[in-house]
């Protein structure tokens, strides 16, 4: 989407449509008092009569307004001034975004965040492109069209444009998340990575079956092994610095597809498992984010590529795989087969001696149990950095909410026949006891694990975002890279 800057005033604007804000209890101010003016009041009248409101997100469409030249407005209420924050202003920027891409249009301009600081006009601008991509990539009419030009009322051309590259990626990974299994599997999305790193400039390697045989990555393997489509592992590097060893390491789980294996799963509980490489697929948005802005900090990027499915020569339970790092698992639930691919990621990850990694996966029903659809779960072995993350996720507007990883969890993964098992003792704390098992394999690096499995794909859509890939956590993560760059 072409996005750029405008200082016309309101009243003028000849576009296609406009959007204005306005705030809970105040007068009215900035682009919504210049509009008022140009109507002879025709807005305050409406907000006194109730047509209007101002609630976080509230839409009325105000068409044909008297003395603009814009034929559609649309009125998005700000909630209360005070209150407004990254969350805030995503909701209300992707929702007027979303409703007016319901057709097609030409030149939309949000009046919206005169008067906010640079990072809420970037976090708006990110939403509203966000919002106007929907998830209907296979529908011969969509239900949602990107406005040819999006222009932003804004002397910040920078916040701006910043908003623009951070929603485009934001829908890269939204995209390969939702398209289907049949599409996007290891190779595809190894050629989708090719793509993004000529396009800005980042450093690819590809991994292919033979390689990782050579690497030994057998926990990784043994989950690709039923699948007729090989594998992959990635390592993307963005050098921002002159530093040897990266100053982050990311790394996603890229289940193309996860059928359970053997352990088969039900179908309500497969249908949206196309999901399941949303992890790697934030990476990958995460990195080219991180390339584009030319953040001064040495990034690697590293994803697992498997698509988890049944045949003949499909893994099995009781078998025991032998890990990169020389730890032996039994495999005692086939789908508990994230864990197997980070394993050995992880492992890739460590040889990279980075200062701090995250990893990211849609990793356990568990964690969705525990925090809902819409909250990430979030586990450590160091406080310092995980503190560092959930305050970057706060101030990107991100929900995520730490787990305990008391010792006593670790317990529930010790094998009889080999270090360590797939799966914990029963059911409960399913989460904590997965991220236990991938805190077998980071050594003494500063970790934090993200279970995204609920936020990663919406069920249903909301007003401000369609149903399917979110981009969950891919802000978070580009404002870790450039605060470790800083
Ligand atoms: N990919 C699933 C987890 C998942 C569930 C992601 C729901 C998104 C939405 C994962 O591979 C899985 O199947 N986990 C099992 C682990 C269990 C067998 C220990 C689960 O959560 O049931
Ligand atoms: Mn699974
Ligand atoms: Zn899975």
């Amino acid at each position: 989407m072409h996005v750029t800057t405008v200082d016309q005033p309101v009243a003028t604007m000849e576009a296609d449509a406009i959007v204005i804000g306005i705030h809970q209890d105040t007068d009215l101010s900035g682009a919504a008092a210049e509009a008022d003016a140009a109507s002879g009041g025709q807005l305050a009248s409406l907000i006194a009569a109730e047509e209007v409101s101002a609630k976080l997100a509230a839409l009325t469409s105000w068409l044909s307004p008297a003395g603009l030249a814009s034929p559609h407005v649309v009125v998005v209420g700000l909630g209360d001034a005070e209150q407004l924050d990254a969350r805030g202003v995503s909701m209300a920027a992707g929702a007027a975004a979303k409703l007016l891409a319901g057709k097609q249009r030409g030149r939309v301009v949000f009046y919206l965040g005169e008067s906010w600081s640079a990072e809420l006009v970037t976090r708006a601008v990110t939403a509203a492109v966000a919002g106007c991509q929907g998830q209907d990539l296979y529908r011969s009419e969509r239900s949602l069209h990107p406005f040819t030009e999006l222009g932003w009322a804004s002397s910040d051309q920078q916040a701006v444009e910043h908003g623009r590259l951070l929603g485009e990626a934001t829908n890269l990974t939204r995209r390969l998340v939702n398209e289907p299994a049949g599409m996007i599997y290891p190779e595809t999305f190894a050629d989708a990575a090719q793509q993004v790193a000529d396009d800005v400039g980042l450093e690819i390697e590809i991994w292919d079956k033979t390689k990782l045989e050579e690497e030994r990555c057998g926990s990784l393997l043994a989950v690709a092994q039923g699948s007729d489509k090989e594998p992959r592992l990635l390592i993307l590097r963005h050098r921002g610095q002159e530093s040897e060893n990266p100053q982050l390491a990311l790394v996603g789980k890229g289940v193309t597809f996860d059928s359970g294996g053997l352990s088969l799963k039900p179908s309500e509980g497969m249908k949206a498992m196309k999901c399941d490489m949303a992890g790697a697929a934030t990476v990958l948005g995460a990195m080219r984010a991180i390339a584009e802005l030319n953040l001064p900090c040495h990034v690697v990027g590293l994803v697992g590529l498997v698509e988890n499915m049944v045949s003949g020569g499909a893994y099995k339970l009781g078998d025991v795989l032998t890990a990169r790092n020389g730890k032996t698992i039994e495999v005692l639930n086939t789908d508990a087969e994230g864990r197997l691919v980070l394993a050995d990621v992880l492992d890739v990850a460590r040889q990279q001696k980075p200062d701090h990694v995250i990893d990211l996966a849609t990793l356990t029903g568990a964690c969705v149990v525990a925090l809902g659809t819409h909250v990430c779960g979030v586990m450590t072995n160091d406080q310092d950095w995980c503190d560092q993350l959930l305050l970057a996720a706060e101030r990107c507007g991100e929900r995520a909410w730490q787990l305990p990883m008391y010792a006593e969890f670790a317990e529930q993964i010790r094998s009889k026949v080999a270090d360590i098992k797939n799966i914990g003792e029963g059911r409960w704390g399913g989460a904590i006891t997965a991220a236990k098992f991938l805190e077998e394999f980071v050594g003494d690096l500063s970790w934090v694990h993200l279970d995204i499995a609920g936020p990663a794909f919406r069920d249903s859509a909301d007003s401000w975002i369609d149903a399917g890939g979110s981009g969950a956590m891919l802000l978070t993560l580009v404002q870790l890279a450039r605060e470790l760059g800083s």
